[in-house]
């Protein structure tokens, strides 16, 4: 897969790959039907009978991610066989087998069929035929990916290439504790992603959270030292604010900062994002991993209409012991969450600019490196030789 050329010489996207219901079904099609996407962490469904079930709302789809008894995770269509009903409900549970609530088919946790109530009146069904639908799944370093094409062209590991040893590099499992935020947000899942993967937006838009920790004078745009590319995939690392301390009149947060120092030493760090960790990895087409205040943080955005998206986020922190721990945990989630607003209220008045076909192309510059990869490896996917992601690699 060839990013499109003139995209990453020039930086110039058309305005309407943001708003067009054409360029939304495309995606669909091109990229949500065909790409591995990732789901959940594998260690959060330790047991026989843990499920989760997660939508995919641009294709329609409903996905039922199971452990069987044989300890092997499964991924199906949350679809009856007999006329369509999800049989699990979300986000997650536990389940010996999965009844349906219609009309109480139950599928066992590898997905057979293994009752039919009054199956008399269904003399020419063959139960072995009625399953649920199978859907590809594979999990990476404890990444639970799905693929919603029924044969998908690469393996996970393929798709993945040459990033997968930043990924590897990510270990969520020691940091137990997690807090999850949602957010539906009037903006295009693209929308969404790009302020995660630059930094020049962050001395504008976050006078009132990170910007102190990013922006210096050496460095007032906030650009990332490195960069780099593998296939459809990218990552940045920041040059940040080594000097940044918490303001000595911001009591609650230099209390959090100071309790969140205190509970990495009690743990001995392991599993921290270190040096080496990029401030954003970028897994096409919507997980972004980033190191978090006392763990890690991953973010997805999922495209809802060609005009709004879902942003789902967790943030990973070590187990906290005390009150004061449980509250410095708080205070970090409830940072993320006013930074993430600052983005939100940003992107949503961006949306309607583009979409009010005032121009017809917008720019990203050398240092939005990351999202102008992203653009012309979307471009390439949609409009380029290959027709679809099953080049990507
Ligand atoms: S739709 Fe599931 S049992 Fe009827
Ligand atoms: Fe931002």
């Amino acid at each position: 897969m060839q990013p499109d050329a003139a995209i990453l010489r020039d930086g110039r996207v058309a305005a309407d790959s943001f708003w067009s219901k054409a360029q939304h079904e495309a995606e669909r099609d091109a990229i949500y039907r065909r790409c591995w996407l990732y789901m959940v962490q594998a260690e959060d469904m330790p047991e026989p009978g843990d499920y989760v079930v997660r939508d995919v709302e641009i294709c329609g789809a409903s996905v039922l991610i199971v452990r069987g008894k044989d300890d092997v995770l499964r991924a199906f269509h949350n679809v009856c066989r007999h006329r369509g009903m999800p049989v699990a409900d979300g986000p997650c549970g536990k389940a010996e087998a999965f009844r349906c609530p219609y009309h109480s088919w139950i599928f066992h946790l590898d997905g057979s069929l293994k009752a039919i109530p009054n199956q008399r009146r269904f003399p020419v069904l063959d139960a072995e035929d009625l399953g649920l639908v199978p859907i590809a799944t594979d999990v990476f370093a404890g990444f639970v990916f799905i693929n919603l094409d029924p044969q998908p062209a690469l393996s996970l590991q393929a798709f993945l290439g040459g990033i997968a040893p930043l990924l590897e590099a990510t270990t969520l499992a020691p940091f137990t504790h997690r807090d999850s935020l949602s957010y539906d947000v009037g903006a295009n899942w693209k929308a969404g992603l790009d302020p995660q993967y630059e930094g020049y937006h962050v001395g504008t838009v976050h006078a009132l959270t990170i910007r102190e920790i990013s922006v210096t004078p050496a460095n007032p745009f906030s650009e990332f030292r490195k960069m780099a590319f593998a296939g459809p995939h990218a990552a940045g690392w920041s040059q940040g604010n080594p000097s940044w301390r918490p303001r000595a009149d911001r009591i609650v947060q230099s209390f959090a900062v100071q309790t969140m120092g205190a509970l990495a030493g009690r743990v001995a760090g392991e599993g921290y994002p270190s040096a080496e960790t990029p401030a954003s990895l970028a897994i096409f087409p919507n997980l972004m991993i980033h190191p978090g205040a006392g763990g890690w943080f991953t973010q997805q955005h999922w495209p809802l209409t060609a005009q709004s998206h879902r942003w789902t986020a967790h943030y990973y922190y070590h187990a906290p012991v005390t009150a004061s721990e449980r509250f410095a945990i708080a205070q970090a989630t409830a940072f993320g969450r006013d930074s993430g607003m600052e983005d939100f209220i940003v992107m949503a008045r961006q949306q309607k600019g583009l979409a009010s076909g005032a121009t017809d192309s917008f720019y990203y510059g050398e240092a939005e490196m990351l999202p102008r990869h992203r653009a012309a490896v979307i471009r390439s996917v949609l409009h380029g030789s290959q027709a679809d992601m099953r080049s990507a690699a």
